[in-house]
Parts: C-alpha cells; structure tokens; sequence
C-alpha cells in the first residue's frame, strides 16, 4: 500500500536532508521503522522532500500533496485503514498519526526557514557601490539670468523687481509710447481689465524704480513678460526679459555702448564683434539696437550646407543677428518722474533671456523652455 501512495510524491521533486530542521528527526525515523517499516519509507521521502523545498511555493504544493485533506498521501492511507485486520489497522493508524504530525511540523519549520532567508536577503548589503541621490538644479533660464545678474553686479547694478500686472499707465504711457501706439492693441497685449495688463517688457520698471527714488540709479530689471503672440519655434506668448538702467549726472552714449561691449564679451566671448544700429524705440532717444556677428556663419551671411554654400539660414545672410535693444532715457521719461533732463541723463537697454540661451546652447525651440521636461532641463 504505501508503494502505491509514494505515487502522490513527484520523483522529480528534490530532497534534502530533515534533520538540521527538526532536532529529532533521525530518532522518529528510527521509531517508525520498528513499529511499520513501509511507513518508514514514506515518511522518510515525505520528509525529505519538505525539507528539500527551494522557495515557498514548492513547499505549499508539497505540502498538498502530502498533508492535502481531499487527494493528500495521509488521507488516502487513513481511507484504506478499514480494509486492514483488526492488529495491523492498529499499528497503522498508530504510525499514519505520528507521521502526519511529524510532517506538520517539518512543514511549519520549514516554512519559517524560508521566511527567515527572505529576510536577510532585503538587509542593507554595505558592499553595493553607492546610488546617487537625484540632485535637481536652476532651470536653463535661472542660471542665464543668474549669470548676467553676476555681471552687472560687478558693474554696480543692484535688482529692481516689478509687478508682472502692469497698469497700461506705466506699461505704455509714462514710457512715451503716443495712445495709437500699435503695441497698446488687445491684438498685440493681454488686458486683464481696463487700462490693466499683462507687462509686454521689463521696462516699465524703470518708473517705478525713478519714481521711487533719486538718481544716480543702477538698476536691473529681470522678470517674466505677457505678449498676445501666435506661439510657434520661436515666439512664445510669454518669455523672460533683464532691462538695466543708469542714470546719473552725465551719462552719455558711450559708456552705453561700453557696458554694452563688456555684457557682449562676458557673454560670446573677448573677439566677439558687435554693432550698434539706430532703431526707433519711444522711452529711449536716440535709440538703438545692439548686434552681434551672426554665431553660426561668423558674419560672413554665407553658410555650407547640404546642398552646397547659400545664404546663412540664422542671420538670413546679413551676418548680424540682434541682441537688444537700448538708447538714451528719453527726455519725456525723466520728466514724467520728476526728474530734470537738463540736470541728469541716462541710458537702458532690455534683452530676452530665451534667446540668448538659445543662441549659447543652440536650442532651436522656445516651448522647450516651459515643457518642463527634465530629459531637456537636465541638459545644462
Ligand atoms: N522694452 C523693449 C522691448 O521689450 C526693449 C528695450 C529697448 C529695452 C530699448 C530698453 C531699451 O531698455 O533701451 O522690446
């Protein structure tokens, strides 16, 4: 009979030995022996293969298959037991109980052996080489904002921020601009309510700044500003600016055009070459813009490409591509705060941060820039 239950007991199945599990194991084999040895055999494989068990799983259908209630190897010897005389029912019955219990036991050991390895194998392992901390870092525009704010503190600017809800009054009106100025369309500028907006430039921060204050004034002023534009790879609804203003006793063309020179130096380089071409602006006077030899054709406006040398696509073959814009402090401007133009004078210029990292680091795309996608940011 139990030839025939060790049927139950996959061969393939591996064994391994019981006793470091169960203290008694080589005393309970040798019990069972004297008092039925062909339940011996079987509680020995039965054992083994409990003990033998390579993960958790095993063990359950092991156990199934052994202690199970419906098709188990215990359960199919205790349905035979009626068949048996009276003496030999006895014995067997006897050595099925010890049996079964045994193997219970073997299984809860077993069991927390197993539980016991899962464990330690979650244990910090102090060998592993290091994983490094996610470091995050200032976003591409921070840092060329953070960049130049560096340079003009070394020229002795100090930081003016102002509202990005701008009246039109100071957006447009104290900055000279006529009342049929084009820019002031809600075509061109986001109106919030009447005669409020969304700032369309940094500069309406230099009233504030002179309405605030006295000359001499060195003042730059970074921040975020609104235009109604058609979005596209290189026009964004909204973007970022840094005007800087001086104004003092004295101040001419020239040291704009030299504080121009070391801004353009500090940022494309010592040769770089620039140019300072008159461009009308209404709170400047005269006004100008400033350029710099196109970057990718060195000014020459002629450019190799795949289908041989043409015109270069970036400056559009004029050499030049424009920087910013910048003049002297219109006479209006100073008057409108207070301040006498016969007394004092001053210049400004305003720049978009987008586009000079988009010229630094060739970034052909302005949405990039407020995607927020770190595949893009974590590049600089
Ligand atoms: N505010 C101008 C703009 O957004 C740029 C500008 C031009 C700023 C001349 C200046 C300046 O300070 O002097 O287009």
């Amino acid at each position: 009979m139990p030839d025939d239950l060790l049927k139950g007991i996959d061969r393939s199945w591996a064994a391994a030995d019981p006793a470091a599990l169960v203290p008694g194991h080589a005393a309970r084999q040798a019990e069972l022996e004297g008092l039925d040895p062909a339940l011996a055999g079987l509680y020995a494989r039965g054992a083994g293969v409990l003990a033998g068990a390579p993960d958790a799983a095993a063990l359950h259908e092991r156990t199934v298959a052994l202690l199970g209630r419906e098709r188990g190897v215990v359960t199919r010897a205790l349905a035979g037991l009626p068949e048996l005389p009276l003496e030999e029912r006895k014995r067997r019955g006897r050595g099925l109980n010890l049996l079964k219990r045994w193997l219970e036991e073997l299984e809860r050991a077993k069991r927390a052996e197993l539980e016991r390895a899962a464990e330690s194998r979650e244990v910090l392992d102090v060998t592993l080489p290091g994983r490094r901390p996610w470091v995050g870092r200032a976003h591409v525009l921070a840092q060329v904002r953070d960049e130049l704010l560096d340079l003009f503190h070394g020229l002795g600017y100090s930081v003016y921020t102002s509202p990005e809800v701008e009246s039109e009054e100071y957006n447009f009106a104290r900055l000279n601009f006529a009342p049929d100025h084009p820019a002031r369309d809600a075509q061109d500028t986001y109106f919030v309510a009447p005669g409020v907006v969304l700032r369309t430039h940094t500069s309406p921060g230099w009233v504030r700044a002179m309405e605030e204050r006295r000359p001499p004034l060195r003042l730059v002023f970074p921040g975020r500003v609104y235009r109604a534009e058609q979005v596209d790879a290189s026009h964004m609804d909204q973007f970022h600016q840094l005007d800087g203003l001086c104004v003092d006793r004295d101040v001419s063309l020239a040291d704009l055009k030299s504080t121009l020179n070391t801004f353009a130096r500090s940022i494309y380089g010592a040769g770089v070459r620039t140019r300072l071409v008159p461009v009308y602006f209404p709170f400047v006077e005269p006004g100008a813009q400033l350029d710099v030899a196109c970057a990718i054709c060195d000014g020459s406006g002629r450019a190799r490409s795949a289908a041989g040398e043409g015109r270069c696509p970036v400056c559009k073959g004029s050499g030049w591509s424009e920087l910013l814009g910048a003049g002297m402090v219109h006479p209006n401007v100073l008057r409108a705060v207070g301040y006498d133009p016969e007394e004092v004078t001053g210049f400004a210029f305003g720049m978009g941060l987008e586009r000079i990292a988009m010229a630094r680091h060739g970034i052909p795309e302005i949405r990039l820039f407020l995607e927020n996608d770190v595949r893009f940011l974590n590049q600089f």
